[in-house]
């Protein structure tokens, strides 16, 4: 089996932690034996930016449509205003591939510890409509500069939209043990859209009879993560929303540098995209001390993505035997470095 990989690694610690990410590939390839990876590299970051005036040149998405999955590390530069590179890179791929269903398990990895007490009991999955809503990109300023200037930020949901996130997540899951979903919106304040999304989990619900459901507006879950994590399970929320809780379930497990994320596109139209949850990170690039745990972790949902469940399985083994061992990078307490932590993996995948 041949699977043709876009590596996308970008900007910042981007750009390290995929280099390591392909590095596991080829250990779990080579281990497997029964699946090679076909990788090219796309440079299409900030730097590529500054050069050629865009981010993806003409004809760039027509180009990735043909690859089985892209892996993408971050995008974001100190030299371009972050809602240019968003907008330039990550945007475009994302919502020109219909990537519609975000996908961001949490859970605290063996050897990692948690800021809250009873860390161990957050096992989560969190799926963030990721099409529309709060980053549809409507709006816009007017009278700038002038003492009425004002801006509008307009989210819209359609019915299609919403439904298919809600049928995703009761899709979702259903696979799971504890069998719960817990629809998070804001429909008290925000009484058009956000109650249009109840109304529409509510119809999907009937078909969904053996999941548990209820309901939480997005600032009382906060309090609820934090507090009674065990209570919750699979969480459906806005593209804004989630992306807020995803961020909080990344710190809560642990570290921003240990949380994955797949953008799917479901029905396999078109190629989907795995990233992990972090940006390009300034404050550590070239330091050669990026966790590339989440990055790896997200290699793990590729290969589950790509029919690979037995090479996701033992990366995944593999990750938990790293971090249970102890070799933790800067953000978890650690001294090891984004090297150390790949050829532990590496280790633990050729020794499983
Ligand atoms: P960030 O995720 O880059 O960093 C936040 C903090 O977490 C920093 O202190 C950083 O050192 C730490 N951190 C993040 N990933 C880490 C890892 N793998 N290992 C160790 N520590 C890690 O978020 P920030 O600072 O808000 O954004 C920096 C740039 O990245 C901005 O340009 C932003 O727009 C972009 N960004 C891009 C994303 C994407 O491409 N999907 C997502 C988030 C931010
Ligand atoms: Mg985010």
């Amino acid at each position: 089996r041949v699977h043709t990989i876009a590596a996308m690694p970008g900007d910042g610690i981007g750009t390290e932690v995929i280099a390591a990410g392909l590095q596991v590939l080829e250990a779990l390839a080579a281990r497997d034996g029964g699946f090679r990876l076909e990788v090219e590299h796309f440079p299409w970051g900030s730097d590529y930016y500054q050069k050629h005036g865009h981010y993806i040149p003409e004809g760039g998405l027509e180009r990735l449509k043909a690859f089985d999955a892209i892996f993408f590390g971050a995008v974001g530069s100190q030299q371009v205003p972050d809602h240019v590179s968003l907008w330039g890179l990550r945007l475009p791929i994302a919502q020109g591939f219909d990537q519609y269903a975000n996908v961001r398990p949490a859970r605290v990895l063996p050897g990692v510890s948690s800021p809250l007490k009873n860390g161990q009991d957050i096992d989560w999955v969190i799926i963030r409509e990721n099409s529309e809503g709060e980053y549809a990109g409507n709006g816009g300023r007017v009278h700038r500069g002038l003492p009425i200037e004002a801006a509008t930020e307009t989210a819209v949901f359609t019915r299609t939209g919403v439904e298919r996130i809600h049928r995703f997540a009761f899709e979702l899951a259903r696979k799971r043990t504890a069998r719960h979903l817990t629809l998070v919106t804001k429909s008290n304040a925000q009484r058009f859209g956000m109650v249009m999304w109840d109304e529409i989990f509510y119809e999907v619900a009937k078909d969904y009879p053996d999941v548990k459901t209820d309901r939480e507006l997005v600032d009382a879950v906060t309090t609820r993560m934090v507090l009674k994590p065990k209570t919750l399970d699979v969480l459906v929320a806005t593209n804004l929303h989630a992306d807020i809780l995803s961020d909080l379930a990344a710190a809560l497990s642990g570290s921003l540098g240990i949380a994955p994320t797949a953008n799917l596109n479901p029905e396999r139209q078109f190629p989907s995209m795995f990233e992990p949850i972090h940006g390009s990170a300034f404050d550590i690039t070239g330091k050669g001390i990026a966790n590339p745990i989440g990055t790896f972790w997200t290699a793990s949902m590729m290969l589950e993505h790509l029919g690979e469940f037995d090479a996701a399985r033992r990366l995944m083994s593999a990750i938990e035997a790293a971090t249970a061992s102890g070799v933790h990078t800067p953000d978890l307490g650690g001294r090891a470095t984004t090297a150390d932590v790949t050829n532990a993996v590496c280790d633990h995948i050729g020794s499983a």
